[in-house]
């Protein structure tokens, strides 16, 4: 199938500044170099790396990967000024095709902090804005906490950005506090009521405060956003980001109700994730939709004769798909005389009936005292019950 630019979703991945924000998440040099390389490989199409006014490491990171980069835009983050815009502008000038994103806080309680009034913010995004595409014709906005921001404020701020020149509007849940259905409206009005907004692309950044980050994208992808931002195993600020995995995922798989592509190639999605835990140091969940160890892994009888019938019974997915070998099928107390089986011919045992009954009784047995049951303790099973010799 072809697709229009229209169906196509820009994958935005900032595992490298918002993920990285994540306290204890901080990654080295080398290991950022490392992870851009492989966003880069697997088809996002921007890759915020960095802060780059936060520190001379940050900005470091993010010049070498603007460097690096074959691909993908590279994207760096700066405040509502001059200095940090400028910074920003330094370190990712050097990209094939560079991105500035720049933000303010525009909800009463993030207005309050710099101490400007509705008007003088207005001035501001003018301002920072216009330099910023003075310096780069691909220029990012976000009003942070935009859902919490009233909505004709929101309109106002939106519109002053987009006539100053930014390419990309990013409406951020800042803290997780939106919900599906008023993700969805909240891009629909800001569609329908800023003159302008047809020309620019609609990006969706989302907090999982409520677990809903992904719902939420996915909300506003189906209004009208086109691109996503998110982070690998959804690292973030708190309760994380939308997870790339599961927003990918989700509309490959459903693509039926939502047809929207991407361009990343998901048999990578497993590598980055177990690359990213490792280097920021937070282990993925083992329920975790998509890259958690239980992900395609069935333990009950029910579950692993099914599977072994037709995995489609209990998997939406093929876990080849995402870059795994094939489906697990963990033996435990749960399991039946099918998964048993198979798991005997996998290791060259074809147990006759009355052997496989007896293996069985014995199996249940250590199952009951162990939460798995691993190949060496089937052999010495086997050999206990004389069916190994
Ligand atoms: O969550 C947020 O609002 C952000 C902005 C800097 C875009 O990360
Ligand atoms: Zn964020």
């Amino acid at each position: 199938m072809t697709q229009t630019d229209k169906d196509r979703v820009l994958i935005f991945d900032t595992t490298l500044r918002d993920g990285e924000q994540s306290p204890g998440a901080t990654m080295s040099h080398n290991e950022k170099m490392e992870i851009a390389t492989l966003l880069d490989e697997m088809g996002v199409d921007i890759i915020e790396a960095g802060f780059p006014i936060a520190s001379i490491g940050d900005f470091e990171a993010v010049s070498e990967i603007a460097k690096l980069a074959k691909t993908a835009t590279i994207c760096g983050l700066a405040r509502a000024n001059i200095g940090d815009i400028d910074r920003c502008w330094e370190a990712v000038k050097h990209a094939k095709s560079p991105r500035i994103h720049t933000f303010i806080g525009t909800s009463p309680l993030h207005r309050a902090i710099p101490n400007l009034d509705m008007d003088q913010m207005a001035e501001r995004i003018h301002d920072t804005v216009t330099h910023a595409r003075n310096l780069c014709d691909n220029v990012q906005w976000s009003p942070m906490d935009a859902t919490r921001t009233e909505h004709d404020y929101l309109c106002r701020v939106v519109e002053i950005a987009i006539k100053a020149g930014a390419t990309t509007i990013n409406i951020p849940d800042t803290v997780g506090y939106t919900i599906p259905r008023e993700s969805a409206e909240l891009i629909e009005m800001l569609r329908n009521r800023v003159p302008g907004a047809d020309d620019i692309i609609f990006a969706t950044h989302c907090h999982n405060d409520l677990g809903m980050a992904t719902a939420n994208a996915l909300a506003a992808v189906e209004a009208g956003a086109r691109q996503i931002e998110c982070t690998i195993n959804g690292l973030g600020e708190r309760a994380g980001n939308t997870a790339l995995e599961e927003v990918v995922m989700a509309l490959k798989i459903r693509h039926d109700r939502m047809p929207f592509g991407t361009k990343i190639d998901t048999t990578k999605i497993m590598n980055i994730s177990r690359r990213v835990a490792q280097v920021a140091g937070f282990p993925v969940q083992y329920n975790k939709a998509i890259v958690g160890k239980n992900a395609f892994a069935h333990e009950s009888g029910i579950h692993q004769d099914g599977m072994l019938k037709n995995a489609e019974t209990f998997e939406i997915m093929r876990p080849q798909d995402v870059g795994l070998s094939g489906t697990s099928l963990p033996l435990g107390k749960h399991s039946g005389r099918a998964a048993l089986r198979a798991k005997l011919d996998e290791l060259g045992f074809a147990l006759a009936d009355n052997q496989l009954k007896d293996v069985f009784v014995r199996f249940k047995e250590l199952a009951d005292r162990k939460k798995e049951v691993f190949d060496e303790d089937l052999m010495a099973l086997l050999r206990d019950s004389g069916a190994a010799e």
